[in-house]
């Protein structure tokens, strides 16, 4: 969703700004925007589209300025338009703010702006905030940093704000509340923006700022102050982030580099943890919560899309292996419910990207009840991270392509770790199990690597199943989650209807779709659901429907059945999901590049989804 970016200091202040729009523009956007300053004049730029068209707009346009912010849009309040893209200004045209979140009560504010005298070119609640801030600016006669503290009290929602002052044009102040903000402090400058995309190649100094936190920012000073106007003494950390993370480093698509760099993401969030030789695992993460884990009256894991999805597979898994009931919520429902929950209940938080605004508000929720809340999370230092008691960083990079894939097997692997853990420390676990799944885990990147070798066997079937209208994808016990997901990534860059379900469900209702022209996709690989699939494997036959079955090495039964097969390795079944899910993010893969879309930025998609 929207992204922000800010610079002051010695350098040209535009092309720092635009080539930190690019690296956000993988959040997913409509419009995008920025605000120069040079000395005393303020200069605005804004367009409909792709930062590339703003990029064009501007050629030829007076761009020198040392001090800039830039937005990329996705619209919630007002179509996407030149009009509602930001940088927003303040009636007196001296205040230019971009602004990533929601302000919920803008129509109240509005309308007492209304009755003030002051008129709106926008549609947007970003247009009724800086004229707020500014209104409150002149009845107050008070600075521009004074008069954004006043305004925020009033205001509900979330946000981060970024803005610069025609009268002050040495400054730059930020604030955040519930949407991300990183600072990188530079020798003589200092780097805004959402997520450290824009910031890793010039420093790896950076600072998170906290909600209700308002940073006053110079070319070589940094003020954080509280909203209560008290200085806080801002926490520089090292990145833990290299530049070659966020660059394609010779793959077509972000997408793609992702999916093949599966073998090392999932090493990397196992190291340190798994000693599979030793016969040992160690989470820090979780040592001080192991009591109440071990006590716990319900686990409930709270997510959204790909991340509900590694939620389910835990789900099975930690109730086999520690006999704690556990269920799987869609956070947004979660919230809005009412639940039942409180102490004795564990809260496990799956998150890529740790900013999903419909999981932190459940997330929220479930604390204020008394419940202890652990993170799953990639994104080291996001909101998710911070709000959460505990937890494990899943440790798979910066993901930049929409459709999640490395961030869901490092959560998978994450998960069958945190299982494992709390079953050992329970005693529901025997050690010969226990050793068995470590040795699987162990050797799980190696597997992964191996059925990345199928690319090539998978685009041949992407071609022959490519102008397919509806696809249907059927997984049971661990498989069943990875059902969805290999539907779910094929709905998002392929724009084909896809449906997962668990293959016994179908003969309930979705069997009816059945004829010669639906491929339907099963996840089959030897478990102990086996020879239950075959059997649905043969009723979808009986109907002439099309087979694409990902089976295990040494099948025979299965590809003497299905139109098109996809062999993976064999896993222990609680370990299987990260490996068959493999060639179903290659085929939603190859089906979209065919179809001659943009994978890596799907129609209407957003990469972190900041709002409710
Ligand atoms: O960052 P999160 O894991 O919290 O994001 C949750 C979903 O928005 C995300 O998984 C979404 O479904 C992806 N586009 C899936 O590919």
């Amino acid at each position: 969703m929207c992204g922000i970016v800010a610079y002051i200091g010695h350098r040209e202040a535009y092309p720092v700004v635009l080539k930190g729009l690019k690296r956000l523009e993988y959040r997913g956007y409509d419009s995008t925007g920025v605000a120069l300053l040079n000395g005393g004049s303020l200069k605005v730029y804004k367009k409909k589209g792709k930062v590339a068209e703003l990029e064009d707009f501007v050629l030829g346009k007076d761009l020198k300025s040392h001090i800039s912010i830039g937005h990329t849009r996705w619209a919630t309040h007002g179509e996407p338009n030149d009009r509602n893209a930001h940088p927003q200004l303040s009636g007196d045209g001296k205040l230019a703010m971009v602004h990533n979140g929601i302000i919920e009560n803008y129509a109240q504010l509005k309308q007492e702006l209304l009755n003030k005298g002051h008129q709106f070119t926008s549609d947007t609640d970003t247009e009724v905030l800086i004229h707020f801030i500014q209104e409150i600016k002149s009845s107050n006669q008070c600075s521009t940093e004074e008069a954004v503290r006043i305004a925020l009290k009033r205001v509900v929602g979330a946000y981060v704000i970024l803005i610069v002052d025609e009268d002050d044009p040495d400054t730059l102040i930020a604030a955040r509340k519930g949407s991300p903000l990183v600072i990188g402090v530079g020798k003589g400058e200092h780097f805004l923006a959402s997520d450290a995309s824009p910031i890793v190649e010039y420093t790896k100094e950076v600072v998170y700022v906290n909600d209700y936190e308002i940073a006053i920012v110079k070319a070589d000073e940094l003020i954080l102050k509280n909203i209560s106007n008290e200085i806080q003494t801002p926490y520089i950390q090292k990145l833990d982030m290299e530049l070659a993370a966020i660059e394609k480093g010779g793959y077509a698509h972000f997408m793609l580099k992702e999916i093949f760099e599966q073998p090392q993401t999932i090493f990397d969030s196992l190291r340190g943890r798994l000693d599979a030789k030793g016969g040992k695992l160690t989470l820090g993460g979780l040592r001080e919560h192991m009591d109440l884990l071990k006590e716990a009256n319900r686990i409930i894991i709270v997510a959204c899309g790909t991340s509900w999805h590694a939620g389910l597979v835990a789900e099975y898994m930690i109730e086999e292996l520690c006999r704690i009931p556990v269920e799987v919520e869609y956070a947004s429902e979660f919230r809005y419910r009412n639940p039942v929950v409180g102490k004795g209940d564990v809260i496990i938080a799956v998150s890529q990207s740790g900013e999903t605004a419909d999981t932190l508000v459940a997330m929220e929720s479930a604390k204020e009840k008394g419940a202890i809340i652990l993170g799953v999370c990639n994104v080291v230092g996001s909101s998710i991270a911070r709000l959460s008691n505990g937890g494990v960083y899943t440790h798979a990079g910066p993901e930049i392509g929409v459709a999640s894939t490395k961030a869901f097997t490092a959560q998978l692997a994450v998960l069958s770790l945190i299982g494992l853990k709390i079953a050992q420390e329970k005693g529901t676990i025997t050690a010969q199990r226990f050793q068995h799944l470590l040795d699987e885990l162990e050797s799980v990147s190696e597997k992964v690597a191996t059925a990345l070798q199928l690319n090539a066997q998978i685009k041949k079937i992407a071609e022959k199943y490519k102008d397919a209208r509806d696809f249907l994808y059927l997984g049971r016990g661990y498989n069943f989650p990875i059902a969805l997901e290999g539907a779910l990534k094929l709905k998002e860059i392929s724009y084909i209807h896809a449906e997962g379900y668990p293959a016994a469900e179908m003969k309930h209702g979705p069997i009816a779709l059945v004829d010669e022209q639906l491929p339907v996709v099963f996840v089959a690989t030897k478990d102990s659901y086996y020879e239950k699939i075959v059997s649905n494997i043969q009723e979808i036959k009986a109907r002439k429907g099309k087979v694409l079955a990902v089976t295990t090495e040494g099948d025979q039964v299965i590809p003497a059945m299905a139109d098109d097969v996809i062999v993976v390795p064999e896993a222990d079944e609680l370990v299987a999901p990260i490996i068959s899910v493999i060639p179903l993010q290659l085929l939603a893969y190859h089906i979209g590049v065919l179809k001659g879309y943009d994978v890596d930025k799907p129609r209407n998609l957003a990469k972190s989804v900041t709002v409710e």
